[in-house]
């Protein structure tokens, strides 16, 4: 008797709990292995998320009704008194009964569901000494917004990694899809990448994921992007140039030296088509002061100046990048007078670590 109940208990629990979600009046269910995010977004339920580590707070919601079991101490994370009104993490939460949930901010998620595709490494190019552009043949197509990114994940490595989109997502749906991989030393799934050609390779794309995208507005927008953070940026360019380029652009691109610069030619394209002002600045922290370069030195941050057609005050920003690239330029743009809901930004944490650490 106790078996069969335990057996029937068991079975309960392992059914899929579905989840109200107020005040949208969004409904969606979640699996047993789920997360409540996952549940969501692999709905299309456009949850806002970044991190999904519990570390950004973007994915905050209020327990109305139900039980969840938390994976984190949400105090890392929430205040004392949001922990005291029932807010949790939904990336942080698997879901223990049917939920309603109160999400008391704004629904800013992407609406493209989440899905796992298989695909195959069709091309693999270096760009600079240490940053290479591959390409992926999927089996179905995948639809993402400009800016979002993907886990990427290859059978010989056994946590999938987070690389962001690198083109301008196509209406219908991209069967191509291309990434900027950095080398990070020692690094094990970019070492791979780095490590041989990988052309014919098996790998497996799931996404689209983040909250970082293009906001529907007539302001200027100010983009800066460091390194491989180039990416993403591109593609939220290469998207609005394709919607007309109607929005003045000041694009700050960072790099170490000349070496470090690439994708010139894309951007020079993309500045072209433009319909209004479209400034681009390189700027070169560590170029060698006895050499051909004539452009700009020093930080990125020096840069977030007024151009003609572009206040920095009434822009939005967009900033993709190293994390202290990234601090230093939000506190620049304050100061400029930029509010912090008007700056949109995608680190390029290094996300298993973060989680371990914890
Ligand atoms: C949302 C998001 C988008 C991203 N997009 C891109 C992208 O478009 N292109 C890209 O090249 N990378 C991107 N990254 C970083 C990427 O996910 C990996 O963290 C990175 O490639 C390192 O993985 P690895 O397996 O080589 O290193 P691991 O084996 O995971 O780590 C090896 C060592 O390197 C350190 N490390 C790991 N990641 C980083 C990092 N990013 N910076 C500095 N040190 C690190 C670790 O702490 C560890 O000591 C993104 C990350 C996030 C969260
Ligand atoms: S804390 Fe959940 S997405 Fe960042």
């Amino acid at each position: 008797m106790a078996n069969l109940l335990g057996r029937i208990f068991k079975k309960k629990i392992q059914e899929p709990q579905v989840v109200d979600l107020q005040p949208s009046g969004d409904q969606f269910t979640v699996e047993p292995k789920q997360t409540l995010l996952q549940g969501a977004l692999s709905t299309g339920i456009p949850f806002p998320h970044e991190c999904r580590v519990g570390v950004c707070g973007k994915c905050k919601c209020r327990l109305v009704d139900g039980k969840i079991k938390s994976i984190m101490d949400f105090s890392y994370t929430l205040s004392k008194e949001e922990v005291e009104r029932e807010y949790i993490l939904a990336c942080q939460s698997f879901v223990k009964s049917d939920l309603t949930l109160l999400m008391d901010h704004q629904m800013d998620g992407c609406q493209y569901a989440v899905k796992t595709i298989n695909g195959v490494i069709s091309k693999s190019e270096s760009l600079t000494h240490d940053i290479l552009k591959i390409t992926i043949k999927l089996d179905e197509k995948i639809n993402y917004s400009a800016g979002q990114y993907a886990d990427l994940s290859v059978p010989s490595i056994k946590e999938p990694r987070s690389y962001s989109f690198a083109d301008g997502p196509i209406n219908e749906g991209n069967t191509e899809i291309s990434f900027f991989i950095r080398k990070v030393p020692n690094g094990e799934m970019s070492s791979w990448f780095h490590g041989a050609d990988r052309t014919g390779e098996k790998i497996t794309v799931t996404g689209p994921y983040g909250s970082f995208y293009l906001r529907p507005s007539d302001q200027p927008i100010i983009c800066i992007a460091g390194g491989s953070g180039l990416a993403p940026i591109k593609s939220i360019l290469e998207q609005a140039s394709k919607q007309g380029g109607n929005i003045p652009v000041l694009f700050l691109f960072g790099a170490r030296t000349q070496r470090d610069l690439y994708c010139l030619n894309e951007i020079n394209k993309i500045a072209s088509s433009w319909n209004e002002p479209f400034h681009f600045v390189p700027v070169l922290s560590e170029e060698p002061l006895d050499n051909d370069w004539t452009g700009s030195r020093g930080l990125v941050t020096e840069y977030i100046l007024d151009q003609s057609g572009i206040q920095v005050s009434s822009s939005n920003a967009y900033l993709c990048g190293p994390p202290g690239m990234i601090d230093a330029a939000i506190n620049k743009l304050n100061e400029c007078g930029v509010v912090t809901d008007q700056i949109f930004f995608d680190k390029f944490l290094d996300r298993r670590h973060t989680q371990l650490k914890r």
